[in-house]
């Protein structure tokens, strides 16, 4: 059973030594390197998905080769402003500067996600990832567990409600449009994405560290989701992902939403889209906020590569389960990369 640690912001207020299990073995996972290269990932304007115009066209088959290379790309023209994503960092960066006392109200529990706390210890032999964290079920409604829900800043509930509100129409958006753009009818992954599906939010701080050679803010992963929003940092980079097979730093977009499709978007596609390995690198002189949401499914939902991208060209490649996400853990858990235990 894990024990749960103390935040990583405070294990080098004081100074002293980094602690064992956050540094990884000489080659081990390949920790930072600065001279990893920067990868274009592709612009797509959301405002022009939903026109039936040759631009609307254009656009879909510009998210279609997006999502079928890197996996990701950044969302602009989304419907929010400036100020409002703004707002959104602001939140989380005000959360992560109360005081230990503050932030502890909202801790997690020994072998739950949802929370406050560092990296969950899944396994003995696990390097740490060097961040801290805020999980929260953000919907439906029903799921979300206020007691987690920080009272300060004040504004905090409101803000990220609204966020919600904004990502689960862009999620609608994409979900259809995915489906479009693979010339299948729009509403195939809606479906399955199911009417029971939840989205989480996951605030990620990332204090610096002394040693950006020896830590990962993140260690390698491809996202349980069927999709993923992620507000980047505005001024500090550290994504790193990986595409044919060499890592690639990602890029900040002021005020782009840089979304992923996430496994199940894989499995559901038939493999035509692609769920990203990605990685979060440390640095030793600024702090780093970020702000994950997941898409997750409908557990009960049967999840599969939808018939009319399976033929003789493209067999299946994954089979069709419920519950992906108890998949993942079992397999991540194990040192696998989940989705390979559904592939056939
Ligand atoms: C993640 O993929 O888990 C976090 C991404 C980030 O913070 O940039
Ligand atoms: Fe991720």
């Amino acid at each position: 059973a894990e024990s749960l640690s103390k935040p990583v912001q405070e294990l080098l207020v004081n100074g002293g030594e980094l602690p064992k299990k956050y540094i990884y073995k000489k080659g081990e996972n390949g920790v930072a390197d600065a001279s990893y290269p920067l990868i274009e990932v592709p612009i797509i304007d959301m405002s022009l998905l939903t026109s039936q115009s040759a631009a609307g066209e254009e656009e879909l088959g510009k998210l279609r080769s997006a999502l079928g290379s890197c996996g990701c790309f950044q969302a602009i023209n989304h419907g929010m402003t400036a100020s409002f994503l703004d707002q959104v960092h602001e939140i989380g960066k005000q959360f992560f500067a109360l005081p230990p006392d503050e932030k502890q109200k909202y801790s997690r529990t020994v072998g739950d996600i949802e929370g406050y706390g560092n990296d969950s210890v899944l396994s003995e032999r696990q390097t740490l990832d060097w961040t801290d964290r805020l999980y929260l079920t953000i919907s439906p409604e029903d799921k979300i567990k206020l007691r987690f829900w920080p009272e300060k800043p004040e504004n905090f509930r409101e803000v990220l409600n609204e966020y919600t509100r904004n990502l689960a129409l862009m999620n609608e958006l994409l979900l259809k449009s995915m489906a479009k753009s693979l010339n299948i009818e729009e509403n195939c992954f809606l479906e399955q994405y199911g009417q029971g599906a939840t989205m989480t939010a996951r605030f990620n701080f990332y204090p610096p560290c002394p040693r950006p050679d020896l830590t990962l803010g993140v260690k390698p992963h491809a996202d349980a989701s069927s999709i993923t929003f992620l507000l980047q940092d505005k001024a500090v980079e550290g994504l790193q992902i990986v595409k044919d097979g060499q890592w690639f730093r990602v890029p900040i977009v002021p005020h782009a939403i840089l979304i992923n499709a996430g496994d199940q978007v894989e499995i559901m596609s038939n493999g035509m889209l692609k769920s990203p390995v990605h990685r979060v690198v440390t640095n030793s002189e600024r702090e780093r906020l970020t702000l994950a949401v997941f898409c997750l499914p409908d557990s009960k939902m049967e999840i599969g590569p939808v018939e009319e991208l399976i033929d003789k060209e493209r067999p299946r490649s994954y089979k069709t389960m419920k519950d992906y996400v108890a998949i993942y853990f079992e397999n991540y858990q194990l040192g696998k990369r989940p989705i390979d235990a559904v592939k056939i």
